[in-house]
């Protein structure tokens, strides 16, 4: 095993689609970071996804990789650490897709929620391509290939993990033997390729953007992005819908956005409490807590900004290769045991991609 460090493994990753927000921070970014030490974490640039509804646009969605890797590590993601790939570099997830679709019913995929709803929120209709249908299998390979323990996802994409473990007990017990009274944490013990992955959530599932209404989200126009300067912020900081009509109504405490930011950001919560009780007695206004909120965010974000600018495009490349080469190290593996659990080991292979 290349996996000499003995840690539980993790795979979890992004459609690129630019620059991030603090709602990806929130969500999942900052646990990726604090996942580092105890894990061995592998994240994937779901660049073959993203054509499922861009794939008239192919070289925007090779700029949109670029600019997340930059935000990762502007984050903290650390590239001597974690691997940070790109999807399609690397060829036995696509075959793995394959094997995977045979096993997976058409009705049980037109069951899961997620497709249903992203078909409804993008307005697809009857308009969606094969390959729209196709992703959510290519995320059960996406996954699998690397056998991680864990998968750190917001909600939204527990349907899919779902579909991802059925996926993996079926393939083990078809082809490895494996016994379908077999606990799920005893799989691989029994003789199965793949571990039967957990989902794993972030801190905060969904930050309301600054419209105070809808969830954060770059094409709402509601997000303060990871990149946003110092002005960007307090300006974002300072528009954000604090619940109240105007100044002569009561202060609103239950989904107030602002406070949701300061709960969310805010290093001293003891603070907090302080500031929402006066608040509340209106000894201080909207205008006090979104300053603070400004200021706190700010302070997160300001370590970001030196990094990121610190990282050329030349650096992500580098990142990139260095990643992809090491996971297809691990995926090969992986798809050569499947094969062969499979008995469709033919020939032997040898990959090289520079
Ligand atoms: N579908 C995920 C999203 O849009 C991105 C993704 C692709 C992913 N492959 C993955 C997430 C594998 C976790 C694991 O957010």
């Amino acid at each position: 095993m290349s996996n000499t460090t003995e840690k539980p493994r993790i795979l979890t990753g992004d459609t690129p689609t630019g620059s991030l927000h603090l709602g990806h921070y929130v969500g999942s970014i900052e646990n990726r970071v604090a996942m580092q030490d105890e894990y061995d974490c592998y994240f994937i640039l779901a660049n073959v996804h993203a054509l499922s509804t861009r794939a008239h646009e192919p070289a925007e969605v090779s700029a949109d990789c670029i600019s997340i890797v930059k935000d990762y590590i502007a984050a903290g993601i650390d590239p001597q650490r974690s691997t940070v790939f790109v999807q399609s570099e690397v060829p036995a997830i696509a075959e793995l897709t394959w094997y995977f679709a045979m096993l997976l019913g058409y009705g049980r995929l037109m069951k899961n929620p997620t497709i249903k709803d992203e078909i409804r929120v993008k307005n697809l209709g009857e308009n969606y391509s094969f390959g729209f249908l196709l992703y959510p299998v290519g995320q059960i390979a996406d996954i699998l290939t690397f056998t991680p323990q864990f998968v750190p996802v917001g909600e939204d994409q527990v349907p899919h993990i779902e579909m991802t473990r059925e996926i993996a007990r079926r393939f083990n017990q078809l082809y490895c033997g494996v016994d379908p009274q077999t606990p799920d944490e005893d799989y691989v013990e029994a003789g199965g390729v793949f571990p039967i992955p957990q989902a794993k959530a972030g801190r905060i599932a969904r930050l309301t953007g600054i419209d105070g209404t809808h969830k954060m989200s770059k094409s709402l126009g509601n997000a303060i992005m990871l990149s946003d300067s110092p002005k960007e912020v307090t300006k974002k900081c300072n528009k954000i819908f604090t619940g109240r009509g105007t100044m002569d109504d009561p202060p609103v405490l239950e989904g107030n956005t602002v406070i949701e930011y300061l709960r969310a950001f805010h290093p001293d919560q003891a603070q907090v409490d302080q500031m929402v009780g006066s608040y509340e007695n209106s000894e201080i206004g909207d205008g006090v807590l979104k300053k603070e909120a400004g200021r706190v965010i700010n302070e997160l974000l300001e370590p970001m900004r030196e990094r990121c600018a610190a990282t050329s495009d030349d650096d992500v490349r580098d990142i990139l290769r260095d990643g992809t080469k090491r996971a297809n190290e691990l995926a090969e593996r992986t798809l050569w045991e499947a094969k062969q659990a499979m008995d469709y080991d033919f020939f032997g292979r040898g990959l090289s991609i520079d």
